[in-house]
């Protein structure tokens, strides 16, 4: 007997900022722009607006709908609300992949989530003001380096106040923090973006005028649009920000109650997230950065990289340009932003991992929360010593792994389940008419696409495997592997332990 997971949503509005705030997260604000960037500007952004339409939509849908349809037998983790869909034993399997990604992801995630939590605190006491580029770049180098104790103690907190909040449970907590973060989270965006935009050349020491990286972004370039390099970063970017095939939103969905909508509460959070990552997350660190170094400068500084450092290390420095006080105010709205964004995705990562644990072995839900914080700490360890590992959880848990879980669970719900039944299940209490082109995109178009994503990125992964090992490297994968092996197991223990009352 499964034990009934009495919870769900408290209100829609709830439930729709928690999904959003599952999906917006830092891979908005520091992702998307340092992948533009990469990706040539205005050639990422009509692969990417596809990407989004064929791809993005289509999962969001297949995703509520699994999960919706799972949560009606009282299952809220992957590896059950796959097999609610068929009894054969590899999909049950294969939803462990949605437990995975998301412990595996977590574990450097709460990481970054915990420097905006020194950033901001560093921004409010003044710390920045004084120092030049070079000392703010190095203030992160050292922080990062562990030279000082503050990351560890600020990372452990961080994991802390994660646990803190999923114990409360999903109504006082999750939604909660989604009710109060989320409109923050806009608030201090759009406050950022204004003064991004219209920030000109001369003003408190810029060069350029701010609009300037807004163009660069927003002017297709379609000479270099057909390259499959940035058709890749596209799709993943899309995953990655969306939040796909990790089963979160599987997990959230799964506390819709059965007749309530999710065709208009999946667009809603989809949108949503896409007016955050395309209009605010365009528009506060491209354009500031831009307007002080130009758009080579900023080009050159992201071509290895990752938006971490021009969001850790430039964009301080240059809010202390604008004076101690809007300096102190522009430091505790971006930081603050990046932690309500952060928090919100964290809890998401959170919640399928206590379901699993509620759902299968009866645990308390502050129990279940406990042992998830706990295997976080234990799993970000080498993230936090090592950026090796750190890069290699990115990889394996934040790149590799969705793609197969989406391109199973596509199949599982298009074909194996049947598009038929799949189709009944959007539009069962939907409040807006789903346009029937979704139907045949998500049966045959989807899969097509995930597939060539899919084959695209095995010379990567094969490059990977090739590469000879460090031991940070191989640390990271032994644990990975262990982690998989025993989630794996636990399934099946699970199953085994199954005893009739
Ligand atoms: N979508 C989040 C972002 O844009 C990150 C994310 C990745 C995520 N995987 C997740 C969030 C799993 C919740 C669950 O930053
Ligand atoms: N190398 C990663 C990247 O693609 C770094 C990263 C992972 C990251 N998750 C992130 C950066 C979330 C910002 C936000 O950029």
């Amino acid at each position: 007997m499964t034990l009934e997971n009495k919870e769900a949503w408290g209100s829609r509005v709830g439930l729709v900022l928690a999904m959003a705030g599952n999906a917006v997260g830092l891979g908005n604000f520091l992702r998307f722009p340092a992948q533009a960037i990469q990706n040539g500007g205005g050639a990422f952004i009509i692969p990417y607006l596809v990407c989004f339409l064929l791809m993005g939509l289509p999962m969001l849908y297949v995703e509520w709908a699994t999960g919706r349809f799972g949560g009606k037998t009282g299952n809220h983790s992957t590896p059950y609300i796959f097999g609610s869909l068929d009894k054969r034993a590899i999909w049950k399997y294969l939803g462990v992949l949605g437990l995975f990604t998301n412990l595996g992801i977590c574990a450097y995630y709460t990481y970054i989530e915990a420097w905006t939590m020194s950033w901001a605190w560093h921004s409010a006491a003044g710390h920045f003001m004084g120092m030049n580029a070079d000392q703010v770049a190095g203030f992160f180098t050292s922080y990062i380096n562990l030279e000082t104790s503050e990351p560890i103690l600020m990372w452990v907190l961080c994991v802390g106040v994660n646990t803190y909040i999923l114990s409360r449970g999903l109504q006082k907590g999750v939604e909660m923090a989604a009710k109060i973060g989320m409109p923050l989270l806009l608030l201090f965006g759009v406050i950022l973006a204004i003064r991004g935009v219209t920030m000109t050349a001369g003003e408190q020491g810029a060069s350029f005028s701010g609009v300037l990286g807004l163009n660069f972004l927003w002017t297709p370039d379609f000479s270099t649009i057909w390259t499959p390099k940035v058709w890749l970063s596209a799709a993943g970017q899309i995953f990655f920000t969306l939040s796909l095939g990790m089963g979160s939103i599987h997990c959230y969905s799964s506390y819709v109650k059965p007749k309530d909508d999710i065709a208009l509460n999946a667009m809603s959070a989809g949108w949503m997230n896409e007016f955050v990552e395309v209009v605010l997350g365009s528009a506060i660190i491209i354009p500031i950065a831009v307007g002080y170094l130009g758009i080579d400068k900023v080009a050159q500084m992201t071509a290895a990289g990752s938006g971490l450092s021009l969001g850790f290390q430039t964009l301080p420095y240059l809010f202390t340009q604008w004076g101690p006080f809007l300096s102190a105010a522009a430091g505790i709205m971006w930081f603050g932003l990046l932690f309500f964004a952060g928090i919100t995705s964290s809890l998401a990562m959170g919640t399928p991992g206590l379901a699993f644990l509620e759902d299968r072995f009866g645990w308390d839900r502050r129990w279940a929360a406990f042992a998830f914080g706990g295997a976080v700490l234990l799993l970000g360890i080498p993230c936090v010593l090592s950026q090796e590992a750190f890069g290699e959880f990115d990889y394996w848990a934040g790149t590799i792994s969705l793609v197969v879980f989406s391109l199973a669970e596509v199949i599982l719900f298009a074909w194996v389940f049947g598009m038929e039944k799949g189709w009944a299940e959007i539009n069962a209490g939907a409040d807006i008419k789903v346009p029937i082109v979704f139907k045949y995109v998500i049966k045959y178009v989807t899969p097509v696409i995930l597939l060539v994503v899919f084959v695209g990125s095995l010379p990567s992964i094969w490059a990977t495997i090739m590469k000879p090992m460090t031991f940070q490297v191989a640390l990271a994968r032994g644990l990975m592997l262990g982690m998989f092996l025993g989630l794996l197991a636990l399934v099946h223990f699970s199953d085994k332990r199954k005893v009739t009352p």
